[in-house]
C-alpha cells in the first residue's frame, strides 16, 4: 500500500508515519528527514537544501525528484511505503504518479491531517526531534527520559526551522503551494481527511480505520 500523509507543518505527519510504518510493516519515507540527514553529513544536496529549509521555503522540485526516485527503487519499498512531506506541490504529485506508474505501482490513499494554525504554533514551539525521525513535545508527547529519544537513546534537539519566523513562513508556503493538492487528490478519489487535533492515539486509530478499508493492490 502506498500512502501519502499530507498536512500543514506540525500536523503530526512524522508522529503518525512512525506508528503506521510499524503497524503496516512498510517504510516511512520523509523528505524532510532525508534532507536533514544530508545536511548532517554535509553533502552537496544537504547544503543546497539548507538555504531553503532555514527560511521555511520549499526546496526546488528538481532536488526532490532524485531523492524520491532513488528511495522508491530500493527493495524495502516493494510492498509500498508511507510518504511524509512529499508531495507538496502539484508538479511533485505528477512526478510521484509517473514514478509509481513506471514501477507498476499506484498511490492508494492520501490522508489529509487537519490541524488549525493556532495548534500548529503550539506544537512546533514545544517540539523536540531525534535524528532517527522521532518527534516529541515538551508538554503533549514527552519522552520517558527528558531530552532522550525513547526509540534509539539519542539526544533530542530543536529544529533550526522551528523558530517562529520560519514556522510562519512554512505555514504561508503550505497554504499557497501545498493546499491545492487537497482538491487535486479529492478529484482523484483517494483523499481521506482526519481530525488531527485529537490525541496522538486517537488520530492513529482514525487513520488506521480509514486505511483498513482501502483494497490491497
Ligand atoms: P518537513 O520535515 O516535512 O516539515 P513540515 O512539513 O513542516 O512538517 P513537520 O515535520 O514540521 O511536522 P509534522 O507534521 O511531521 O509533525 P510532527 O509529527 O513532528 O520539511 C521541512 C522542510 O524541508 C520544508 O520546510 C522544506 O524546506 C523541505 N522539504 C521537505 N519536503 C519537501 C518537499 N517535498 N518539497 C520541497 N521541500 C521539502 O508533530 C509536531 C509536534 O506536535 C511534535 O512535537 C509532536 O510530538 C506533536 N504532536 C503530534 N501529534 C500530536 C497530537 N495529536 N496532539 C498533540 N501533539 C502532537
Ligand atoms: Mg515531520
Amino acid at each position: 500500500m502506498n500512502i501519502v500523509l499530507f498536512g500543514p507543518p506540525g500536523s503530526g505527519k512524522g508522529t503518525q508515519a512512525i506508528k503506521l510504518a510499524e503497524k503496516y510493516e512498510i517504510p516511512h519515507v520523509s523528505t524532510g528527514d532525508i534532507l536533514r540527514e544530508n545536511l548532517k553529513r554535509q553533502t552537496a544536496l544537504g547544503l543546497e537544501a539548507k538555504k531553503y529549509m532555514d527560511r521555511g521555503e520549499l526546496v526546488p522540485d528538481g532536488v526532490l525528484i532524485g531523492i524520491i526516485k532513488d528511495r522508491l527503487a530500493q527493495p524495502d519499498c516493494d510492498s509500498g511505503c508511507i510518504f511524509d512531506g512529499y508531495p507538496r506541490t502539484i508538479p511533485q504529485a505528477e512526478v510521484l504518479e509517473t514514478i509509481l506508474n513506471e514501477l507498476g505501482k499506484t498511490l492508494d490513499v492520501v490522508v489529509n491531517i487537519e490541524v488549525p494554525d493556532v495548534e500548529v504554533l503550539k506544537r512546533i514551539s514545544g517540539r523536540r526531534m531525534c535524528a532517527c525521525g522521532a518527534s516529541y513535545h515538551i508538554l503533549f508527547n514527552r519522552p520517558e527520559q527528558e531530552g532522550i529519544c525513547d526509540l534509539c537513546g539519542c539526544k533530542l534537539y530543536q529544529r533550526e526551522d522551528d523558530k517562529e519566523t520560519a514556522v510562519l513562513n512554512r505555514l504561508a508556503v503550505y497554504k499557497k503551494q501545498s493546499q491545492p493538492l487537497i482538491e487535486y487528490y479529492r478529484q482523484k478519489g483517494v483523499l481521506v481527511t482526519v481530525d488531527g487535533t485529537a490525541e496522538i492515539q486517537a488520530v492513529f486509530d482514525e487513520i488506521s480505520a480509514a486505511l483498513d478499508t482501502v483494497p490491497a493492490t
